[in-house]
């Protein structure tokens, strides 16, 4: 089945605002997606003592959604602080591109974090963060997720059997968690996915998560790989 598109994801995918590099960038971050393996590369210009970013360009050697969130996330944050911009949600690139579909929700995310990541390496370089390194627990990633409910069963992630596969990757702290998505609720995807996204965040030393859905053709419970903790 065809993906269908906004319009303004289909006009930011074929006319790109702020495609290149900044020769002399002050942050720079090159991130990539698990899921597909899709990249993306930010250049900014901020200023030190305004924190304003005054400049920003992309590279995406991804797909068209993420081209089109990546296009979307300059426009948004060129004449940010970097605090505005470390309160950015991928949920705010995806309203101003009038929505994206539901397997293409981890553009966005891709898009936003690798975003995020340029901040905080200029914002550690520059004395406003530290970089600290959090060890991230497979098991904190299963408890937030028991606290996730699909609004269709009014049953957890955990409980429904949802959850097919946690990965981590420690010096990123990176959380990648991939969930079993029946027909049935195909409708929820973008608040499940939001309400993962919130839990997840909230782990001590969580700074990227990706959320992949894999479909099957099921409506009830599933089992899950017993060793996911
Ligand atoms: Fe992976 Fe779009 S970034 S499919």
């Amino acid at each position: 089945m065809a993906i269908k598109y906004s319009e303004k994801v289909i006009e930011h995918f074929i006319k790109p605002q702020n495609v290149g590099e900044i020769p002399d960038a002050d942050a720079i971050a090159t991130e990539g997606s698990p899921a597909c393996g899709d990249m993306i590369t930010y250049t900014l210009k901020i200023d030190p003592d305004t924190r304003v970013v005054e400049d920003i360009k992309f590279r995406s050697f991804g797909c068209a959604s993420n081209i089109a969130t990546a296009s979307m996330a300059t426009l948004i944050a060129k004449g940010k602080t970097t605090d505005e911009i470390k309160a950015m949600k991928h949920r705010d690139l995806t309203k101003s591109l009038d929505g994206l579909p539901a397997v293409k929700m981890h553009c966005s995310v891709l898009a936003i974090e690798a975003l995020k990541s340029a901040i905080h390496k200029w914002e550690v370089d520059h004395g406003y963060a530290v970089d600290e390194i959090i060890k991230l627990d497979k098991k904190e990633v299963w408890k937030a997720l028991a606290d996730v409910l699909n609004p269709r069963t009014g049953l957890s992630l955990i409980e429904a059997k949802l959850v097919n596969k946690i990965e981590i990757e420690q010096d990123e702290g990176r959380v990648f968690v991939e969930l079993l998505l029946c027909d049935m609720d195909e409708l929820y995807a973008e608040a499940i996915e939001e309400e993962m996204q919130e839990h997840i965040h909230a782990i001590p030393g969580a700074r990227k998560v990706l959320v992949q859905f894999k479909r099957c053709h099921h409506s009830g419970m599933h089992g899950p790989e017993e060793h996911l903790v």
